[in-house]
């Protein structure tokens, strides 16, 4: 049985990849630059070129695959882009699509939650069967503070700092998709993941001050500087708004729910923050020592 997993050269579908071949699982990897993907090919993965702005070349990866993974980086085209890929399973024979979505998905305001719901919608209406991953913010959103903290001794968010959030490690997510790529069970089940415990970011900004063993502050930003400081490093103003919004509502409480999901599939406990951050800080300090460079 060959699994098809799309972003395999992105955060979580990179993850899904490490899962299935630990499963002994037959991958066929999407990509769009078969040089980028060549540490896959060394360890056993098929390679097929496609694009999700080219939907023929969608349908070609896609044949002969049985299950497929679904993940793609928000974009302002997302609906119509991941509709693509579920059109293309659809007509190559795929029976069944794992999807990653996220969080409350259909039940906030919040472009994300509404064009995740909108996808999954296209997907239940496809006639493959299909499970929903619905996770909390990533931990390892954190890479994008982490040399901030380091050279300036604190880590900025708009988000308030007392503010709980169920955050899941990326790992723990992918190990959920592998799972419902490779066992029947999980047919047209939608899955909330969560981490089980919420944490605020002052916690969060402790236990790095602990793993980097420095002084850290946490400085919560005024969402109108964040949005102009990053408008000015070239993000995109769709983007910055989507993110905003979702902000607003992880602010109010929504972030804050813990499900036992994650322990009922997987018989263990996900990943706690505290860990996450030790385990990232000394990975980045063997990078920094090795002689590679690496
Ligand atoms: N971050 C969070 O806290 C969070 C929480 C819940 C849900 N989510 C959801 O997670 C998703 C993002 O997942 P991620 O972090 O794994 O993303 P990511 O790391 O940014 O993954 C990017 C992957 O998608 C591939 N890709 C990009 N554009 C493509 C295209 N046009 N055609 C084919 N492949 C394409 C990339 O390939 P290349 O290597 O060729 O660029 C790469 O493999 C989003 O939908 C987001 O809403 C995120």
């Amino acid at each position: 049985m060959t699994i098809l997993v799309s972003g395999a050269t992105g955060n979580i579908g990179g993850e899904v990849i490490r899962h299935l071949l630990e499963r002994k699982a037959s991958i066929r990897a999407l990509v769009r630059d078969r040089q980028k993907a060549a540490n896959l090919e060394a360890q056993g993965v098929e390679l097929a070129q496609g694009d999700f702005n080219q939907p023929e070349t969608l349908e070609a990866a896609l044949r002969g695959a049985e299950t497929a993974f679904l993940v793609m980086p928000n974009d302002s085209h997302q609906v119509r882009l991941e509709g693509n890929f579920i059109d293309a399973a659809t007509r190559a024979g795929v029976h069944h699509v794992v999807k990653l979505s996220v969080l409350r998905s259909g039940e906030l305001p919040s472009t994300f939650q509404q064009w995740h719901r909108q996808i999954e919608e296209h997907l239940e209406a496809s006639g493959m069967t299909w499970t929903h991953l619905r996770p909390n913010m990533l931990m390892q959103n954190m890479r994008w503070f982490i040399e901030t903290m380091v050279q300036q001794g604190a880590f900025y968010h708009s988000i308030a700092g007392d503010t709980p959030i169920s955050h899941i490690d990326a790992r723990d997510v992918a190990a959920v998709a592998a799972l419902c790529l490779t066992q029947s069970g999980h047919e047209n089940q939608a899955y909330a993941l969560t981490g089980a415990e919420a944490i605020s970011f002052e916690q969060v900004t402790q236990y790095f001050a602990s793993a980097l063993s420095q002084s850290l502050q946490f400085i919560q930003v005024a969402p109108a500087d964040m949005k102009a400081a990053r408008l000015a490093n070239g993000e995109p103003e769709w983007y910055l708004d989507a993110e905003a919004q979702l902000f607003e509502c992880w602010q109010s409480g929504a972030g804050a729910m813990i499900t036992p999901t994650y322990s009922d599939l997987m018989q263990r406990s996900p990943n706690t923050f505290e860990s996450y951050a030790r385990e990232y800080v000394q990975a980045r300090t063997q990078n920094f020592q090795s002689p590679a460079g690496a």
